[in-house]
């Protein structure tokens, strides 16, 4: 695979070419998604529950996601590798600053951050600083206890119009990618058109520009639950390579998220 950058993913966009991510935490699996061509890798602080056994992603530190991420990029040289800020890393934009720095030496191309406006101070301090940023709006899990739970976000008119000027805004403070979770697929369609930088949605409908998985899921070997809108593509191939490959495909020719794993 050539080197991906942020300049392939706005072509895309621009082209109407859809594009599929993963999670990724080792550099086994990186290499296994590098050699199948999956462009775009994160290093979820997902992996507090999907490897630690975790309730919730709040116990993640920096320093589980920078060794992550040194496995991963080992792995995959060649992805554009996004590595989480893990909880209460990015309270000030000072914090940011150091916590983002240990993630792109440990080899992220890009951080991302889970919240909206309050954060513009914040993308614009790490931007300005060579840091890209991925705005991760919707169900943002490090919110669980805001939340009361892991529900879908934006379903009410108020809501939904808040996270397309969050989106909107996030774009002026020069965040370069906006990562929706769990929402309504009319809410991510509005926000994919709203903003001209690259928008990848996990249970956000087929019409956002890419995809993302938690490869757990991709898999079905999540320990304890499997969210409605993900897919097992290891049940349908039997291989671990090929399922990696029919996500890839699928979600490029857009028969991934059809409407059973869509949120109306
Ligand atoms: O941590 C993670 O794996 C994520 C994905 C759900 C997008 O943020």
């Amino acid at each position: 695979m050539k080197k991906i950058t942020i300049n392939d993913l706005i072509t895309w966009k621009r082209d109407g070419r859809k594009f599929a991510s993963s999670t990724a935490y080792d550099a086994s699996f990186a290499q296994l998604f590098e050699q199948q061509e999956m462009p775009v890798l994160l290093v979820g602080d997902s992996l507090g529950m999907v490897l630690q056994g975790q309730d919730n992603t709040l116990p993640v530190t920096i320093e589980d996601m920078a060794y992550h991420t040194r496995s991963v990029r080992l792995g995959s040289p060649n992805s554009l590798l996004m590595a989480d800020m893990p909880f209460m890393s990015y309270a000030t934009p000072e914090q940011a600053g150091q916590n983002a720095a240990k993630l792109m030496q440990s080899g992220a191309n890009m951080v991302k951050l889970e919240g909206g406006k309050w954060l513009v101070d914040t993308v614009k301090f790490l931007t300005e600083r060579a840091v890209p940023v991925c705005a991760h709006l919707g169900l943002t899990p490090q919110s669980v206890n805001i939340f009361g739970g892991y529900k879908i976000q934006g379903r009410d008119q108020e809501k939904a119009d808040q996270m397309v000027s969050d989106a909107i805004a996030m774009q002026e403070a020069g965040a370069q990618i906006v990562l929706l979770e769990c929402v309504p697929a009319e809410l991510a369609k509005r926000i994919t058109k709203a903003v001209d930088i690259p928008v990848i949605g996990i249970g956000a409908g087929s019409d956002t520009d890419g995809q993302i998985l938690v490869m757990h899921d991709m898999f079905g070997i999540s320990a304890n639950y499997m969210p409605k809108f993900s897919k097992n593509f290891l049940a349908e191939t039997g291989d671990i390579r090929k399922a990696v490959s029919l996500y890839i495909s699928e979600v490029q020719d857009g028969t991934f998220p059809g409407s059973d794993h869509t949120i109306a």
